[in-house]
C-alpha cells in the first residue's frame, strides 16, 4: 500500500473530497445540508487533505490552523466501504506528522458522539478547548483533544 496526505490541489481531488464528507457527514445522518461553498473551506490557513491509497481517495479531513500552536481537525471521514480497516489510523498518524512539521503542539476535535471511541485509540483525551464551537452541526460533538510532544 502507498499512502499520500494531499493538500486537495486538483478539480479531482476536490469533487472526492467533498464527495466523501456529503456521504459519510451529512446524508449518512439524514442531513441534506452539506455546503462545499462554505467560507471555512478556503481561508488561508486551512487545508483540505485527501487521504490516498495507491492513488484513490479514501478519507479526508481539513487541518485548521488555530494560532498559537494548535490545529483543529474537521469533519474526518473515511469512505463508508473502507471503514474500519485501518484507514482512520493511517489518517491520525499523518496528519501527526504533518501537525509535526507545522510546529503544531496541540491538535484539537469536536468529535461526533459515535466517534469518541476512535479518537480515544488515536491519543485524544476530553477537553472543552472552545466551547463557543458547540453550535449547529457541532452541538451534540464532544470536544477533545491531543498533546503531541
Ligand atoms: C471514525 C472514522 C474516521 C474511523 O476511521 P476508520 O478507518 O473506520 O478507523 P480504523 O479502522 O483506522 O480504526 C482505528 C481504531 O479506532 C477504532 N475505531 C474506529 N472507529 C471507531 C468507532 N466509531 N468507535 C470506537 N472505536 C472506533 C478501531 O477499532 C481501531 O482500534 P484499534 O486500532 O485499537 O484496533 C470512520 O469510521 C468514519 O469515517 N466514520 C464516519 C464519519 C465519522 O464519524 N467521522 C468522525 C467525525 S468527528
Amino acid at each position: 500500500m502507498v499512502y499520500e496526505l494531499a493538500v486537495v490541489a486538483t478539480a479531482d481531488d476536490l469533487d472526492r473530497y467533498h464527495a466523501i464528507r456529503r456521504a459519510e457527514l451529512f446524508e449518512a445522518r439524514s442531513r441534506r445540508d452539506y455546503d462545499s461553498a462554505h467560507p471555512d473551506e478556503i481561508k488561508p490557513n486551512h487545508f483540505r487533505l485527501l487521504l490516498k491509497c495507491n492513488g484513490i481517495g479514501v478519507a479526508t479531513t481539513r487541518f485548521d490552523l488555530l494560532g498559537d500552536g494548535v490545529a483543529a481537525l474537521r469533519l474526518v471521514a473515511v469512505t463508508r466501504a473502507e471503514q474500519r480497516r485501518g484507514y482512520g489510523r493511517v489518517l491520525a498518524d499523518l496528519i501527526e506528522a504533518l501537525a509535526r512539521q507545522k510546529g503544531i503542539s496541540k491538535l484539537v476535535v469536536n468529535a461526533a458522539p459515535d466517534a469518541i471511541g476512535y479518537y480515544e485509540r488515536m491519543g485524544f483525551v476530553r477537553e472543552a478547548w472552545d466551547p463557543a464551537e458547540l453550535v449547529g452541526i457541532s452541538a451534540d460533538s464532544i470536544q477533545m483533544a491531543k498533546y503531541l510532544e
